[in-house]
């Protein structure tokens, strides 16, 4: 059986690029990784079983999720992954996986947590990645979705001063450079209560992300003022990223830990026949490589 390729929306490609060197290190952002290890730590149960960090990158924050007994490093970039397991190392407690937030390879049920940060601001159909991740979870599950906010401050005092031209206050998700979105607070609520969340907590952040702040002010000072501010998100989220904790909806308890771990992303079967180099889905026939222990759910195998 041949496997037709699904059409999803087009994908911001990471793929060979600079991200660790050119944006994080010696670029001056030690305040927004500071904040957001704080928000996180704030919002994440610190243990568990299985955590899906999706869109992870080259694994910046993983060690935040040191307390969980398998972590799957997910992103759509093969070479970050790269940079994630040189960091991180190959061993069983974490799994590396090539995918698409559009058609996740993760059986349903089988995470008891998520994060997606500094990722969604690449996604033009919010809500179909956030029901792909949902199927992922058990009930209960608690999902840490970080997005940028266009309702902040500076965007604000933009529009007021007709710097900007879009309304900072209008619902609809901004696409201010091809495949970059900021979002409205309530367009975001929307779209987690619409597909199986109950968001719990809010936090503000990185509201001093201002180059003259950051080069006048001390960090530690920034960062403390920082982590007294987040929790006014609840009521007033006018900071550049929000940071939400949300409840994955659902009666039944038990997570489905033991078994398949993957589904076909092309049919959604979990009959995977496992061989050394690839998974042969055994419903659609679908061959999916294994390079260097990433797993590859990108493109099937010709
Ligand atoms: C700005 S980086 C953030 C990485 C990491 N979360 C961090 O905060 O350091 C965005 C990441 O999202 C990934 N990404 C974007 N669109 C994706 C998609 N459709 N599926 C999977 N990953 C995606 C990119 O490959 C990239 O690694």
């Amino acid at each position: 059986m041949s496997v037709s390729p699904v059409k999803t929306p087009e994908v911001m490609s990471y793929e060979g690029s600079g991200y660790k060197k050119d944006f994080w290190e010696g670029k001056g952002r030690d305040y927004e990784d500071r904040v957001e290890r704080i928000a996180i730590r704030r919002l994440i149960p610190p243990t568990g079983k299985r955590l899906l960090e999706l869109g992870a990158g080259f694994g910046r924050l993983t060690d935040l999720y040191e307390g969980y007994e398998q972590v799957i490093v997910l992103d759509y970039s093969h070479s970050l992954l790269q940079d994630a397991q040189a960091r991180l190392g190959k061993n069983d407690r974490y799994v590396y996986v090539a995918a698409n937030l559009y058609q996740l390879p993760i059986a349903d049920g089988v995470c008891d947590a998520a994060t997606l940060i500094r990722v969604i601001h690449h996604i033009s159909d919010v809500p179909s990645v956030l029901k792909q991740i949902r199927s992922a979870l058990t009930p209960n599950a608690v999902f840490v979705l970080e997005y940028a906010n266009k309702r902040n401050f500076k965007a604000i005092l933009r529009y007021l001063l007709r710097r900007q031209r879009w309304n900072p206050f209008n619902r609809e998700p901004v696409e201010f450079v091809k495949l970059n979105f900021d979002f409205h607070p309530a367009f975001m609520a929307e779209a987690l209560n619409g597909t199986g969340f109950t968001t719990q907590r809010r936090l503000a952040v990185s509201y001093f992300r201002l180059g003259v702040l950051k080069r006048l002010i001390p960090t530690s000072v920034l960062v403390t003022l920082d982590k007294w501010l987040q929790p006014t998100g609840g009521m007033a989220a006018y900071a550049p990223s929000i940071f939400t904790k949300n409840l994955a909806e659902g009666s039944s308890p038990a997570g489905n830990f033991d078994g398949p771990l993957f589904k076909c992303p092309a049919c959604g079967a979990t009959d995977l026949a496992h061989q050394e180099d690839r998974l042969t889905c055994e419903v659609c026939e679908a061959q999916w490589a294994i390079c260097d222990g990433i797993y590859d759910f990108r493109e099937p195998l010709k």
